[in-house]
């Protein structure tokens, strides 16, 4: 029954046939059609199936890892790890109506599925992937609103011992529902389209990711200056406005890289256009603030403005690149500018078109392109977005109706921005932010949770939805600081901008007609709380970078869940208000007002407040007092951390020298990676790593360092030693060296040089 086929192995049932193509011995294929061709995937899928020798017998097919199952008459698909455990079983495959019923076996949690409010285990609930502009359609986020700018249609079911991940490969809206509707039951479904999606199967939650990662493909490692601070405001109306605000930073001393220029910046919100009376001698200013330090991104909609004589439209009009009605006439909605058509980004040839309409902007000294409004947002539509029946036409020519697109219209705007950009300037990290998203955007943009408001529960849900568009395969996100629509405050603020300073993208943001929010609105004492955290966030760059080259080689995300490292301990898998920063930091902000100290769960082993220093015994929860002033930030016993000096922008002094800091009571790994933090030479091997050992024994400390490759400058490098009681000797790389307390050495394992500060 089950056939080897060019692609893989396909089983003909009684309707229907399933077609199956491993990507490893872990992550298996099930695509079901009428006929007998397998279907074609979304553009998320990049990764290729491998030619696995599996074993079929009878009515199985197993692979070194897996052991599945095939109905023979209906196809429904049972799944067992090599020791013949139950992973997943279905209980009924319903191809006319593209619906997959599986047991809820033994899943403690789920999770995924991208951009979501509410908690961050989805276990007992139900949501929907449709791309939304949420602000538009509802006056207010809550948790009873599913559809938001982003459709994943990617779950994970998590155990102590084991843990899947399911990619519903379908671009139509996709249903999800873990055991809400009937107990006991996962389904998931779409409104067109096949049932075709992947099992990822591993012991271990981050295998899970890395494992998605290696189907829909990972974020490029960014340029370092946009991990810098974000200032943003629709709008800073003209030039005045935006100089004042690039002066005020430098002048209160607070590091920031990036200034946005929201819609006002155009000509009556026409694309590719700069209102030269509002921002006159524009190409001037942009030199004059890159002097300064800072990098512009401006926005671009999708919508463009239907006005006779306007080049871009007449452009698009003249070689037929825009969506039409079923009637075959350009469909007209409404946006920012009035009426206005949408490109049709399916097509190469209008991605290649819109790409190249970039050229007069980079050339002005534009640095960054922000994709907004690509759901896409319609506001002539009750839906807010643009209809179903709208029609796209591919690159065969072939029609395609929106309802198949329209879940990734934001990501095909953003490939269309990416490789016009990296063709323009090819040798410079592209910067793309987009609001909408589909599985696999992560490829070409950072993405920002659209239109929050400002209130603590925004700051509060941000953060299971940072989580979980991590474990999505999302690594650089981030949400409005401050909060978008309605009128921040100080506390708010500052509280808002401690949690922002650990998130990859770090963008304060407000909506026009609200009060300002930059740092400096809400007088001394909250200047000073934002100015700290904005220069801590600098301190951790270094690392952060390096967390960002990690999850471009792996996909693992920076913001984790507790259980990403600590699958075995179950406590964690409900902690929807404290993350890790990478494998080793813990972050737990303040989300409430008035709130001067926080309940803080510490899995097993040793943690040191970043603080105080102090060291605490794990697995318990604990009390922290945290002040307006405090974020609570504990590291794991064993890290090592690097901390860098603190600039007004990144690249601001060449990095001569780098601190790490060393926090004894396990034997601490690292491996630190150098490069220009702005070109792709990096893909050819111009670049540093070291990989670092250090390890503490009964008050001898030995420090084993491996130049991995040596490509890139290395900056000295000073390892500070924290949390030992008494000093008895340091042996680096064998040479032996007697120590106390605030001794600084210097030893020569690495270029140029290396010092060890054993902290008092
Ligand atoms: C949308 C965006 C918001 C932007 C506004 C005006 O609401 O989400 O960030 O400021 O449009 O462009």
């Amino acid at each position: 029954m089950i056939r080897k086929t060019d692609y893989g192995y396909c089983a003909e049932g009684k309707k229907a046939y399933l077609h199956i193509q491993f990507f490893s011995d872990s992550i298996v294929r099930f695509a079901y059609t009428k006929n007998n061709i397998l279907p074609e995937s979304t553009p998320a899928v990049i990764g290729q199936s491998k030619n696995i020798e599996a074993l079929v017998d009878g009515n199985y097919i197993k692979t070194q890892n897996l052991k599945i199952k095939i109905d023979s008459e209906d196809l429904k698909v049972s799944v067992f790890d090599s020791e013949d455990n139950l992973l997943s079983r279905d209980l009924s495959v319903d191809i006319d109506n593209i619906k997959v019923e599986k047991e809820l076996l033994w899943e403690k949690g789920f999770y995924g599925l991208g951009e979501k409010y509410g908690w961050i285990n989805k276990k007992g609930t139900q949501t929907e992937n449709y791309n939304s502009d949420v602000l538009g359609a509802h006056p207010l986020h809550n948790p009873t609103i599913k559809e938001y700018h982003t459709s994943i249609p990617f779950y994970i079911g998590l155990d102590k011992d084991k843990a899947y991940g399911i990619y519903f490969d379908n671009s139509y809206r996709t249903y999800f529902d873990f055991g809400k509707e009937k107990d006991k039951v996962v389904q998931f479904s779409a409104d067109g389209g096949h049932i075709d999606y992947y099992f990822i199967y591993d012991k271990k939650v981050s295998e899970i990711v890395k494992g998605y990662s290696e189907i829909t493909g990972t974020m490029p490692l960014p340029r370092k200056e946009f991990l810098g601070f974000q200032q943003c405001r629709w709008s800073y109306m003209n030039r005045e406005e935006l100089m004042e605000i690039a002066k005020r930073m430098r002048k209160e001393n607070i590091p920031c890289d990036v200034l946005y220029l929201d819609i006002d910046y155009m000509e009556n919100y026409k694309v590719f256009t700069v209102d030269s009376e509002k921002f006159n001698e524009f190409k001037e200013m942009v030199k004059e603030l890159k002097e300064m330090g800072f990098k512009i991104v401006v926005i671009i909609d999708p919508g463009v403005k239907k006005e006779k004589g306007y080049y871009v439209y007449e452009e698009g009009l003249k070689n037929d690149y825009y969506i039409k009605d079923s009637d075959g006439l350009v469909y007209v909605g409404e946006v920012w500018p009035g009426a206005a058509v949408f490109p049709d980004f399916l097509r190469s040839e209008v991605r290649k078109w819109w790409g190249e309409l970039h050229k007069g902007l980079l050339e002005d000294g534009v640095e960054g392109i922000w994709n907004d409004m690509n759901e896409p947002s319609d506001f002539s539509t009750e839906s807010k977005v643009v209809p179903e029946d709208i029609v796209h036409v591919d690159d065969e020519g072939r029609e395609r109706k929106h309802a198949e697109i329209h879940n990734m219209y934001g990501m095909l705007e953003a490939i269309a921005t990416y490789e016009g950009l990296r063709e323009l300037q090819p040798n410079k990290r592209p910067f793309v932010l987009t609001r909408g998203t589909f599985a696999g955007t992560q490829r070409y943009a950072a993405h920002w949770t659209g239109d929050n408001t400002s209130l603590w529960e925004h700051m509060e849900s941000s953060m299971p939805m940072f989580m979980n568009l991590g474990l999505s395969g999302y690594t650089f996100i981030g949400s409005d600081v401050g909060g978008f629509a309605e009128d921040s405050n100080g506390e708010l603020l500052a509280r808002w901008t401690q949690l922002g300073a650990f998130t990859p993208l770090f963008r304060n943001h407000s909506m026009k007609g609200t009060i300002n929010q930059e740092p400096w609105c809400f007088g001394e004492e909250v200047l000073d709380n934002t100015r700290k955290y904005i220069k801590l966030r600098y301190k951790f760059i270094t690392y952060l970078y390096n967390l960002m080259r990690e999850s471009s080689k792996e996909g693992h995300p920076v913001m984790r869940p507790l259980f990403y490292h600590y699958q075995g301990d179950e406590r964690t898998y409900n902690i929807n208000d404290q993350f890790l920063f990478g494998e080793n930091i813990m972050i737990c902000p303040i989300v409430r007002p008035g709130m001067d100290a926080r309940m803080v769960y510490l899995p097993e082993g040793d943690w040191y407040d970043y603080w105080t220093g102090e060291k605490i015994e794990g697995g318990r929860y604990i009390i922290k007092e945290a002040a307006i002033d405090t974020l609570p930030i504990f590291i794991k016993a064993g890290a090592i951390i690097p901390q860098d000096e603190v600039v007004e922008y990144i690249g601001q002094k060449e990095n001569t020298k780098l601190d790490l800091h060393y926090y004894v009571g396990d034997n601490g790994e690292y491996t630190l990676y150098f490069d220009d933090g702005r070109t792709f030479d990096y893909e050819k091997g111009i670049y540093s790593e070291i990989k670092l050992n250090v390890e503490e024994n009964d008050g001898k400390i030995t420090v084993k360092s491996e130049v991995l490759k040596d490509e890139y400058k290395i900056p000295e490098l000073v390892l500070h030693i924290h949390g030992i009681e008494e000093f008895k000797s340091i042996d680096v790389d064998n040479g032996n060296t007697p120590v106390e307390k605030g001794d600084v050495i210097s030893i020569d394992i690495c270029k140029p040089e290396f010092k060890v500060v054993i902290e008092k």
